[in-house]
């Protein structure tokens, strides 16, 4: 298998327990990790209706809170589900490799 540039090393995949959750750092990028049914799935860190941490909210299902205003995400698809949040949270692409949980963070290049 060929490496692949892009795919971003996040966290082993035992760190993120069923109905947890993971705050990751890559550079200055706050990514959550949440496990959903044994499921991992990536976004961003912070509510795009504030500055919280949505790594440090609730996980209910698919479904996280955010710890300040109550707003919430599907996480599987970063939809927002209640108020106040109304725009979506960005989801990235992620794959589970050797025990440990990769991601693609940056859309491709376009050469030419
Ligand atoms: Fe998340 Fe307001 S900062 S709901």
């Amino acid at each position: 298998v060929k490496p692949d540039p892009q795919l971003v090393a996040l966290c082993p995949v035992a760190d993120v327990a069923p109905g947890g959750s993971l705050r990751v750092l890559v550079g200055s990028h706050a990514l959550a990790v949440f496990n959903v049914d044994g499921c991992l799935h990536v976004t961003d860190d912070t509510c795009t209706h504030g500055l919280s941490s949505l790594a440090e909210g609730d996980l209910d299902g698919r479904v996280v809170t955010c710890p300040w205003h109550g707003g919430a995400f599907d996480v599987t698809n970063g939809e927002p589900v209640a108020a106040p949040c109304t725009v979506a949270l960005r989801t990235y692409p992620s794959q589970v490799r050797d025990g440990a949980l990769l991601a693609v963070l940056a859309a491709p290049q376009v050469i030419g």
